[in-house]
């Protein structure tokens, strides 16, 4: 064996580390939940994303890209779930802050009021999408062209490539939510969007 044969592949897509500390979200989302959600379902989709396109004509593609070029295919399943997973797990995280929830900034909260009517509607509509998605999913604000609205999608599905602009995010995979609230998905749901919602980071996306 050559000493090149001892250097490994360097990862191709890196884990980015929580915008806080592991414990800053509890006791709405527990340390507990915190630790396994990044560092082992997060980490798994990144890990299994290198895997599956190291040495492959995908392995210099930006996140985005990989997730726009394989959605659909049907020989590229595995890698666009795993892409798809590892872009909206980071978008979720940036999605949340610790003493969030609250009143948004007032651009983006005149943009709620001009889609929704109130804040309150607007919450009530994402709750409603998070709740009413059936099995593993994501409920999201995006942005369609000057209209904000409220989407959900399923497993790995991400709006990121369905022509608008997602602005935040809630994970509802059981994975985000069980070792705290069980079954209570609504529970979880509600105590984010009163307390944990990232705003800012909606405002910021604005486009
Ligand atoms: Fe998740």
């Amino acid at each position: 064996m050559s000493a090149l044969d001892t250097i490994e592949t360097p990862a191709l897509h890196v884990l980015p580390a929580l915008p806080y500390a592991q414990t800053a979200l509890d006791p709405v989302i527990s340390a507990n939940t915190l630790g396994f959600h990044h560092g082992k379902h997060h980490k798994g989709y990144v890990d299994n994303l290198n895997k599956l396109i190291a040495g492959t004509a995908l392995a210099d593609h930006s996140l985005e890209r990989l997730v726009a070029e394989t959605a659909g295919k049907a020989d590229k399943v595995a890698i666009f779930n795993n892409a798809a997973q590892t872009w909206n797990h980071s978008f979720y995280w940036r999605s949340l802050r610790p003493q969030g929830g609250g009143e948004p900034p007032a651009a983006l909260k005149q943009r709620i009021e001009a889609s929704f009517g109130s804040l309150d509607a607007c919450k009530k509509e994402l709750a409603t999408a998070a709740t009413a998605q059936f099995g593993s999913g994501w409920a999201w604000l995006v942005q369609e062209a000057d209209k904000l609205k409220v989407v959900k999608t399923g497993n790995a599905e991400t709006p990121l490539i369905q022509g608008v602009k997602p602005l935040l995010t809630i994970d509802v995979w059981e994975h985000a939510y069980y070792l705290d609230y069980q079954n209570r998905r609504a529970d979880y749901v509600n105590a984010v969007l009163d307390k944990l919602i990232n705003w800012g980071f909606a405002a910021d996306n604005l486009g």
